[in-house]
């Protein structure tokens, strides 16, 4: 349990959030596949990432991680080693799926778990198509749910038109397709996160982007190289949030990542009026990043649907917090993904709002939010799920009481050091 007091003046400082979730976890895993010594930098210590790169040490890897950096020694692929265990993924979806990809052509045998909220998780998504591809995977409900077991096999390349808008289904397949014999094609709906293609063209991949399009190429031994984990825009965004929703504040927010695919909650928050400067934007390794300063802004509701959804797919907990600030109706459409997130997303931003006093309704694939209202204390729920406990406590600043959170503990899974950033600008 943690009680929450609302903050009597402006935030003000800088930040350095830590390194992003997504490209923190497919670091490891090409590293670990390639030949040579990686070096990540402002690796991301949180415990999704951790699983990873413990999955990998499993397979006899050799990884020294001393704080934020991790050093890799590959061997590439056909030195890896059948677990002795089964693997503990945790929390963590990105590791499940993108693994599943990487196993199903591994030359062994893997059993993998996890806890409660992941184990209800459908994994059909990445299962389907990777049998497909001759993929050998067993588990409850036709492979739909861990614990799995991977047979690793050869497998073959196909060409795949992606029923859900998901990063994590690209990803496992144009994994899968660096042990597949021919090309693998996967095609999107609608542009998601781009990592993966980015990381396997900078670790030597045969790999081509068109579009909606990538198409991967077997059989080349991929190349250690060093990477550099911009800021995680996701965890900025909730200190973007907090800027703009407390009056008098301005936060500058360090070296954070600013690829396009997922900028969505930047252009989500100039539309609703915010104050937001980006500078020093740089390049590093595929990746643009740069420092962003975001003031207390008046906002206006907007309606937020389509190609910007999976821009900003994990950011919508935190914008419709900042909804409730807005005037008038805030419409979230298109965004279904959200209810087989780390929690039924959609149910779990309903209820902490409402139970704070915001004017919300769940819909279908959304959710309308009437704005402005003020919100007052009260007793909610994280769901285990970090990002909605973070949005809980990003609230709590703005509230006319005390807010009680019952549980903190799963904010450590993206953002370990939340609550002395918090502390800092405060
Ligand atoms: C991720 C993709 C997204 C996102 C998740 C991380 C990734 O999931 O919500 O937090 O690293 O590829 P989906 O692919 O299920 O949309």
């Amino acid at each position: 349990m943690r009680t929450l007091h609302p903050v009597s003046k402006g935030l003000a400082g800088n930040i350095d959030v830590p390194g992003d979730k997504s490209i923190s976890h497919r670091a490891v895993m090409l590293a670990s596949l390639a030949n040579g010594t990686s070096r990540i930098d402002n690796f991301l210590d949180g415990e999704d990432c951790m699983a990873t790169l413990q999955a990998f040490r499993h397979m006899g890897v050799s990884i020294e991680k001393k704080g934020k950096q991790v050093i890799i020694e590959g061997k590439g692929a056909s030195h890896l080693q059948e677990p002795s265990v089964p693997l503990d993924f945790g929390n963590s979806g990105t590791t499940t799926r993108l693994m599943l990809g990487i196993l199903s052509g591994l030359p062994f045998f893997t059993t993998i778990f996890g806890d409660q909220s992941l184990s209800s998780r459908p994994m059909d998504r990445v299962v389907k198509p990777l049998r497909k591809m001759g993929a050998s995977i067993d588990g409850r409900g036709n492979g739909n749910y861990l614990p799995l077991s991977i047979r690793g096999k050869a497998l073959k390349g196909i060409e795949y038109k992606m029923p859900v808008k998901s990063a994590q289904v690209k990803s496992a397949l144009l994994l899968a397709g660096l042990f597949a014999d021919g090309e693998t094609t996967v095609k999107e709906m609608v542009k998601s996160r781009d990592h993966t293609e980015k990381m396997l063209k900078a670790f030597g991949a045969d790999i081509k982007t068109e579009g909606l399009a990538a198409t991967i190429t077997s059989k080349t031994q991929l190349k250690a190289t060093d990477i550099f984990v911009p800021g995680d825009i996701s965890s900025a965004a909730f200190f973007l949030a907090a800027a703009v929703i407390v009056p008098d504040s301005e936060i500058t927010l360090r070296k954070v990542g600013l690829n396009e695919t997922r900028t969505g909650i930047l252009d989500a928050l100039k539309q609703m009026g915010a104050d937001i400067e980006i500078h020093h934007e740089e390049e590093i390794g595929g990746e643009r990043l740069g420092d962003i300063t975001v003031r207390y802004s008046p906002l206006n509701g907007i309606t937020i649907e389509g190609e910007i959804i999976p821009r900003l797919i994990d950011e919508i907990p935190v914008l419709a917090l900042v909804a409730t600030q807005a005037e008038g109706k805030t419409v979230i459409r298109n965004a279904e993904e959200l209810k087989i997130k780390e929690t039924d997303r959609i149910l779990a931003v309903t209820d902490v709002l409402s139970t704070l006093g915001a004017k919300i309704e769940p819909t279908e694939d959304g959710m309308i939010i009437y704005g402005k209202t003020p919100l007052y204390g009260g007793k909610i729920k994280s769901y285990h799920d970090h990002r909605i406990a973070m949005m809980g406590v990003i609230a709590s600043l703005i509230a006319k009481d005390t807010v009680v959170l019952d549980d903190a503990s799963s904010i450590n899974i993206s953002y370990p050091e939340f609550f002395q950033h918090l502390q800092h600008i405060q």
